[in-house]
């Protein structure tokens, strides 16, 4: 691939009723190419070169939901589960979709190896795309996301959590650990070391007893690296008296507790979650 390929091709796209500044360049048909803004269905994931012929398509189109199952609904919140190989058109216009957010993965458009976990919101048009993560069916590193996305339209808005506190919900599901595919971009980093710190000190701040990493991650699913690496970054890892301990200092707790007092707070419900493990 040419330098010049890898310009980002379109200036924004049109989403439902959002219009998005694109980041990167993603590998649509050349075809498309001329087009300043690319007009995409917020359903299907087609795309068009006009409003004119996106307004035809939708006409048409009967989807007002991702395909696929859907695992998990909470108010308005529901994550349907799509497999890449029974619905290989709607997941690659999911990646191609998705590449224009992600400047460092190799994004696989060979979508058959992966499950897609779709974020929506309900109004009485339909089941609206947030984001989503992508799934190997088989991970031999123990992976639970390879890809995560929120659309820059629902950004910062906590939702980015909400789709990790998923990824780990499936984790504890199939009572194991988990943990997200490297190199994290500078956002991911920032959105998980948040989710880690988030939910470690939470369960740390509720325990009666000792408690060991091995706790944490049991109760967690967040893998026994993930969380070293957390307490480390807050400073809770003190040595005292030829001793590894946790300790939380007053910062971190406070830290914890204004964020507790956000009034968008939204949580995942583990038990309203329907779903049983691929293996
Ligand atoms: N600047 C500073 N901190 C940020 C940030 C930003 N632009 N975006 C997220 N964070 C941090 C914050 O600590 C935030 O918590 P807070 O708002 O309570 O302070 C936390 O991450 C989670 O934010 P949240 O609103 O839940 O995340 P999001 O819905 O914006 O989604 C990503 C986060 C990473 C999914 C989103 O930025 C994204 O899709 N980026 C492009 C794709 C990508 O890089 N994916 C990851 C690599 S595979
Ligand atoms: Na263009």
């Amino acid at each position: 691939v040419s330098e010049v390929a890898r310009v980002k091709n379109f200036n924004s796209i049109q989403m439902g009723k959002h219009e998005v500044e694109t980041w990167y360049f993603s590998p649509y048909p050349v075809e498309y190419a001329y087009c300043n803004m690319l007009y995409i269905c917020e359903f299907c994931l087609s795309f068009y070169a006009s409003h004119r012929q996106l307004e035809r398509h939708r006409h048409n189109c009967q989807l007002n939901h991702p395909p696929g199952n859907e695992i998990y609904r909470h108010e308005a919140i529901s994550f349907f589960e799509i497999d890449g190989r029974k619905q290989r058109t709607w997941c690659r216009h999911l990646c191609l979709l998705s590449k224009l957010f992600l400047d460092h993965k190799t994004l696989y458009y060979d979508v058959d190896p992966f499950m897609f976990y779709c974020m929506t919101e309900r109004d009485a048009y339909g089941y609206h795309l947030i984001g989503y993560f992508s799934k190997e069916k088989e991970s031999s590193e123990n992976y639970n996301v390879a890809c995560i996305l929120t659309l820059p339209q629902y950004q910062r808005m906590g939702y980015g959590k909400l789709l990790i506190a998923f990824s780990y919900e499936l984790s504890k599901a199939e009572g194991r650990t988990g943990s997200p595919e490297k190199p994290l971009s500078d956002l991911g980093l920032l959105s998980y070391r948040a989710y880690w710190t988030e939910t470690i000190v939470a369960f740390l701040l509720s325990a009666t007893d000792d408690i060991t990493i091995e706790d944490i991650s049991h109760k967690t699913s967040i893998n026994t690296q993930d969380i070293l690496h957390t307490l480390q970054n807050i400073g809770a890892l003190r040595y005292y008296r030829g001793q590894h301990i946790i300790c939380l200092g007053d910062k971190v707790v406070e830290q914890y507790e204004r964020n507790q007092l956000k009034t968008t707070k939204r949580v995942i419900l583990g038990e309203k979650l329907e779903w049983k493990p691929l293996h």
